[in-house]
């Protein structure tokens, strides 16, 4: 097969956009969708400071790579889980991807937090995924307006974007749908959250890593009982090997389309927020946040374990 480009032997084939690619006109292809992701949503602006959240899996560092060689102004932010094997890997992945391509990078210890996330296992006994995805944000917003970030920029491509899109269109979550999107905007104490990849695939992203040399996190999170959403993936997958294209025809109309319809929604549920007591980030939930909550839970697990310990214990 012959590059649609320049006519060399091809590196790369999409059928979803009908077209293959030899190694240097598939980069600049690549380069184009992100540029196109980011001046048709409006993501952030040259001027602007971007803080990358970096996983050490291959979407993020692909993100910072090219955002760094198209000039913009980044900064990687790694949260350290403290899980072992996985988060020394990633962490190890994370700087040494920066070291080599002299990028400023963040680090957030959650063990000198208190938040080790297998602490909080034991502490809240419940499957610990949905309070990682919460840390973590809180986290993203945390150091975004700690260092007063412009916007938070996260490595989801478009089969995680159209996973999401699919899974609240089958539940009808009109406010799900109406806060769905590469860019949700600023405002009552929250960054701006930005998906610069959204119209990547997993697969294109993964054809970019490779040819770049990028090395990639790989040990999957021992507590992640399989990757979310991994059965709308698998279908839509299948979509797309019948009907190439659907899936950025399916989220781009949805954008288009269908977005603005749902946004009311979006507000009227809109619950109203404010500062955490003890942190200060904005909270809908009383009086200190959820991640602070969550603080005092672990402290009081280790309160009683240690008295569990006291000699004469009966515990
Ligand atoms: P995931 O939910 O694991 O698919 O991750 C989605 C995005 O969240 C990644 O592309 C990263 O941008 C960000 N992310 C996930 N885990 C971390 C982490 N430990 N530190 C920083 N960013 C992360
Ligand atoms: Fe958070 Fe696995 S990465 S629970
Ligand atoms: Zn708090």
């Amino acid at each position: 097969m012959k590059c649609k480009i320049c006519k060399a032997e091809a590196a790369v084939a999409l059928r979803s956009h009908n077209a293959a690619f030899c190694e240097k006109c598939y980069a600049a292809f690549f380069r184009r969708q992100v540029q196109k992701g980011i001046s048709s949503r409006n993501l952030f602006s040259m001027s602007e400071k971007i803080l990358v959240a970096l996983s050490g899996g291959k979407d993020s560092l692909a993100l910072m790579l090219e955002l760094a060689e198209l000039g913009y102004n980044v900064t990687g932010l790694f949260i350290d889980l403290a899980i072992p094997e996985s988060s020394p890997a990633a962490r190890a992945q994370v700087e040494g991807f920066c070291a080599r391509h002299k990028l400023p990078l963040q680090i957030v210890d959650l063990a000198a937090e208190g938040l080790a996330m297998p602490l909080v296992k034991k502490a809240l006994r419940r499957p610990v995924c949905s309070v990682c995805g919460k840390i973590k944000r809180y986290w993203f917003n945390r150091a975004a307006m700690a260092g007063c970030y412009d916007a938070i920029a996260t490595g989801h491509n478009l089969d995680d974007e159209v996973a999401r899109l699919l899974s609240n269109t089958l539940r009808w979550d009109a406010s799900y749908l109406g806060s769905q999107g590469p860019r949700l905007e600023a405002g009552n104490g929250f960054a701006r959250k930005v998906k610069p990849l959204w119209r990547l695939s997993e697969f294109e992203t993964a054809n970019y890593a490779f040819l770049r040399g990028i090395e990639h996190h790989m040990a999957p999170c021992p507590y992640s009982a399989g990757a979310s959403f991994s059965i709308l993936k698998n279908l839509m997958h299948r979509l797309e090997g019948a009907m190439p294209g659907r899936k950025l025809d399916f989220y781009q109309g949805f954008l288009e389309k269908g977005r603005e319809n749902f946004a009311q929604a979006a507000k009227r549920e809109d619950m109203p927020l404010s500062p955490c007591s003890l942190c200060g980030q904005p909270t809908s939930g009383g009086e200190i946040c959820g991640v602070c909550s969550i603080k005092r839970q672990v402290g009081e697990y280790i309160k009683a374990g240690r008295k569990a310990e006291e000699p004469g214990s009966a515990l």
